[in-house]
């Protein structure tokens, strides 16, 4: 049985936690395969809300294995008290339902040091990062000097890379950046701790989930972040340090390609982004205010309000194209609720001329004028909706419409933040 990959198609929050805790009910592990606690993820079950930052939404599942790959960044100290968090609800009773790559880096608090100070720096020009240290983590794995999850355990190795980053970090915090140095003797300690809790959890999950993928068992691959967060294929330099792509997914799990099966997209109805960078279709209007108002668009890591905007097919139809998404999940439709009519961009203009693709840079992305295409909206609530044809006329002409500019078939319409409140339309497996 291959593994199916769930990736974000916008700019991050449409839905993953919720779709990956519905589809985690048919599988048997659930892997996260890059980022860190830059992620937020909300899932909605009986009511009961519970926002997720690193650890993969298979967890609200009794028995599912919960990977944290290879391809993640790991804030212990995040790690530790999500854990600690869901253990007070009578979650993760048992330890082997997660398993911490050995070969996952740790975020350590001179990268969270350096993400704020730089941005602060960066000041208008900031790119609104999370302020998690995801960008200074993944530049010290690329500069092969970042601390691994294995480290932690290799007592001597761990002192001496420890000493040597904090030495030269202080030097660049201090000299650079204008920020108070962090002690290594206070670090050190608090390194010695995180190891003892996270010891039960740590292992090769590699080979575990190789493991499973030839027992037969059923495996899904969770993205963070989202195409257009992606630090090639997004709007770069407005994009976080990871690739959020389907084809990521082998490489931060650990799994061959040819293991990958069905590519899951997950696309809001509309748009949101949270950070600074370009974003089309946004709406600085009421309609806009409406939109993060209905949909409650404020970040689940961070609390700031999210950029609301039309939908835009430029944008999914990219990301299908990229990830070779064979079928999408459609979620948040009943915010529209009321909002008539609906525009929806289906191409991009620059001085004039149809572009055929997407700009390369900030001042490309600044002249894109979206060409938009009116379809009427609806006006009935859709939460009790879990069928295609309970939907109104107008609801489903979106949604088609949508899947076609697209490019790919309806795989899941999503109607309420709750578990249940979904329309499955196809197969995940
Ligand atoms: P993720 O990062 O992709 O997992 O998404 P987030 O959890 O950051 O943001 C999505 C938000 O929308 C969460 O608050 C979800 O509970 C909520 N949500 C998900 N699907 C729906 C839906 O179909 N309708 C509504 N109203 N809310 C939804
Ligand atoms: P989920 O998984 C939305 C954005 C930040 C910032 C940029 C870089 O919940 O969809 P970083 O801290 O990664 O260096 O920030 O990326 N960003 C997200 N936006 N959802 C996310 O994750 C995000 N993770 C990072 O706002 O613009
Ligand atoms: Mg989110």
């Amino acid at each position: 049985m291959p593994a199916s990959v769930v990736i974000g198609t916008q700019w991050g929050d449409e839905g993953k936690g919720k779709v990956v805790d519905l589809l985690a009910a048919d599988a048997d592990v659930v892997v996260r395969f890059h980022g860190g606690n830059n992620a937020g993820h909300t899932l909605v079950v009986d009511g009961e809300k519970t926002v997720l930052n690193l650890i993969p939404a298979g967890v609200l599942h009794p028995g599912r294995i919960c990977m944290l790959g290879p391809g993640m960044v790991i804030d212990p100290e995040v790690l530790v008290a999500e854990i600690d968090a869901l253990r007070a609800r009578g979650y993760l009773a048992d330890d082997r339902w997660l398993r911490v790559s050995e070969q996952a880096h740790l975020i350590l608090p001179y990268h969270r040091a350096i993400d704020h100070a730089r941005e602060r720096l960066r000041g208008a020009g900031k790119i609104g990062t999370t302020g998690r240290g995801i960008g200074p983590a993944y530049e010290d794995k690329v500069a092969r000097t970042g601390i691994r999850v294995a480290d932690l355990f290799d007592d001597d190795g761990f002192r001496e890379a420890l000493e040597r980053n904090v030495r030269e970090k202080n030097g660049y915090l201090e000299a650079l950046l204008g920020e108070r140095p962090l002690s290594f003797a206070e670090l050190y300690a608090r390194c010695l701790a995180y190891r003892e809790r996270l010891r039960p959890f740590v292992a090769d999950t590699v080979r575990e989930v190789q493991a499973a993928l030839a027992a037969g068992r059923r495996v899904l691959l969770e993205g963070a972040q989202a195409t257009m967060l992606d630090v090639d294929h997004g709007t770069y330099p407005f994009v976080t340090s990871s690739n959020a792509v389907a084809g990521a997914a082998a490489a931060g799990a650990g799994v061959p390609p040819r293991a990958l099966g069905r590519i899951v997209g997950i696309a809001k109805a509309y748009t949101t982004r949270v950070g600074a960078g370009p974003f089309p279709t946004e709406l600085t209007d009421a309609l806009g205010e409406r939109l993060r108002a209905d949909g409650e668009e404020y970040g689940a890591t961070t609390g700031r309000p999210r950029r609301c905007g039309w939908f835009d097919a430029v944008v999914v139809r990219h990301a299908v194209a990229l990830s070779g998404v064979d079928g999408l999940a459609l979620t948040k439709l009943d915010v529209l609720t009321g909002v008539d009519p609906l525009p929806v961009c289906v191409a991009y203009e620059a001085d004039g001329r149809r572009l055929a693709g997407l700009p390369a840079t900030t001042r490309g992305w600044g002249r894109v004028r979206p060409v938009y295409e009116t379809l009427p909206g609806w006006h009935e609530p859709l939460g009790a909706a879990r069928t295609l044809a309970e939907l109104p006329a107008n609801a489903r002409r979106y949604v088609e419409r949508l899947a076609d500019l697209a490019g790919a078939p309806l795989l899941l319409l999503s109607v309420g933040a709750q578990r249940d409140q979904t329309i499955r339309l196809g197969a995940v497996f």
